[in-house]
């Protein structure tokens, strides 16, 4: 680590530091993007009436997701610990550990169902290079990809990608990280402009933009408010102390707020932009936009099928894609690699192949239930179906709304000031704005959102 800040009050002053104030945006992006924005964004999206999922999804990025963002930012500084001993460090009751557990358990549900996906994305990379051996045609793409998802093979990538991602986890906190980030964010972006620029063209783009933008309030029911505030939070990297322990590493001179606002900001972007490159092609290539979590995967290729030089591009949006996955899983470990570490006492190599070998065991079986674990189900729902639905709408949600109240009513108002305050009225107004949001508005919101979401109001 090339700067060490030590800081003057709250945190631990030996502990590793991310470099620059642009590695502390990247890598906190670079958590935040990803396939959760491109994959699963638009699938959401499309099932849950397009329009008004939108409107519900960008209404709780900013009443929930801003200031819970800061919450945990504040949590992860000022102790300047792992989720579980953040909670220690800050509280003597244990039950605020509670927190810390549920973000353990959730981080390692995500970074199972998800690794599959990135295996998807990274077999993708070689069947682009191959031109999907030329099958672009609708039929051909659909039975290629049921084929793929169900078969061995699709195991076999999702380890590849989990030991990809352990390799990196291996060098350390920063330096595989951050440098990465920093190249390939802005790369990934200006591939989405590009592909948005070209599905604006096509003949189907009004009926997409339409769908995308125009609301029909006659769809929010209690299932489309839930699925919007789970795919908020999940798209955040929020409500599992994956941002506490990214803050644990932030220096004194982070602006908490700014950065807050900036990774969700950027987020809601890149989904936005995924959303306005995948429908005007789903209308054009009469698809139905809610085909769920294949959506994404039959229709890219048919999108870049289209374009000059498809097999670039579809190359190069894979590729940026498996590494923007790769930052969020990097992320996503960090949260029980930190925890074993620091709570554990294990070598930060063990730690890591712990969680690799949790990974690998319940991303096969994941993988396994689009195959001949298909009609293994709990609630109607596969092995990939669950994990998604209870991380992303059930545990990610109860986190969020305890780091809130814990920052809102329990932390002491001077730890507030000291990570978040400052000079000026705008300062100080947005202080009491943000601890009015923590205290009421994110608590009572994600509460009633999620009685409604799991039918108690029906
Ligand atoms: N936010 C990531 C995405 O949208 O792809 C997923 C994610 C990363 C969730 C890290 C949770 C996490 F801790």
């Amino acid at each position: 680590m090339s700067s060490m800040h030590h800081k003057p009050t709250g945190g631990n002053p030996s502990r590793v530091q991310f470099n620059t104030r642009l590695g502390v945006i990247a890598t906190t992006v670079g958590s935040a993007v990803g396939l959760g924005n491109i994959w699963r964004f638009p699938y959401e999206a499309g099932m849950h009436g397009g329009g008004a999922f939108m409107l519900v999804y960008l209404g709780f990025i900013i009443v929930i997701g801003i200031p819970v963002i800061t919450a945990e930012f504040i949590i992860g500084r000022h102790s300047g610990a792992n989720v579980y001993g953040a909670f220690k460090r800050l509280h003597g009751s244990p039950c605020w550990r509670v927190v810390g557990a549920i973000g353990i358990v959730a981080s390692l549900m995500i970074l199972s169902f998800y690794s599959v996906v990135a295996g998807w994305t990274a077999d993708y990379i070689v069947r682009s290079v191959q031109n999907f051996s030329g099958a672009y045609t609708q039929e051909a793409l659909h039975s290629q990809f049921g084929e793929f998802t169900a078969s061995w093979s699709a195991v076999g990538w999702t380890v590849v990608f989990l030991l990809a991602n352990f390799w990196i986890l291996k060098r350390g906190v920063q330096k595989g990280i951050e440098k990465m980030s920093n190249i390939m964010m802005p790369a990934l972006f200006v591939l989405l402009i590009v592909f948005c620029i070209n599905s604006l063209l096509m003949p189907g783009a009004a009926e997409g933009l339409r769908f995308l933008f125009n609301p029909d309030f006659s769809k929010v029911d209690s299932s489309v408010m839930l699925g919007a505030m789970g795919q908020a939070f999940f798209s955040l990297s929020l409500g599992l102390g994956c941002l506490i322990t990214y803050a644990s590493y932030f220096s004194r001179r982070t602006d908490l707020v700014r950065t807050a606002a900036t990774t969700a900001s950027l987020d809601t972007l890149v989904a936005v932009l995924a959303g306005v490159m995948i429908f005007p092609a789903v209308f054009t290539f009469s698809q139905s936009p809610a085909e769920g979590p294949k959506l994404v995967f039959e229709v890219l290729p048919a999108i870049f099928y289209n374009m000059q030089f498809g097999m670039v591009w579809s190359t190069l949006f894979f590729v940026l894609l498996f590494l923007a996955s790769l930052t969020s899983t990097i992320s996503m470990s960090e949260i029980s690699i930190a925890y074993f570490c620091e709570e554990r006492k294990m070598s930060r190599t063990v730690a890591t192949v712990l969680n690799t070998v949790i990974a690998i065991t319940f991303g096969s079986l994941c993988s396994l239930s689009f195959g001949p674990l298909a009609d293994m189900t709990v609630f109607g729902m596969t092995m990939f179906e669950l994990f998604d639905f209870v991380s992303s709408n059930v545990l990610l949600p109860i986190g969020g709304m305890l780091i809130s109240v814990f920052v809102g009513w329990v932390l002491s108002r001077s730890v507030i000031d000291d990570e978040v305050g400052g000079q000026g009225s705008v300062r100080r107004w947005l202080v009491s704005l943000l601890v009015i949001c923590l205290r009421y508005v994110a608590p009572v919101c994600i509460l009633l959102v999620f009685l409604g979401g799991i039918g108690l109001f029906d």
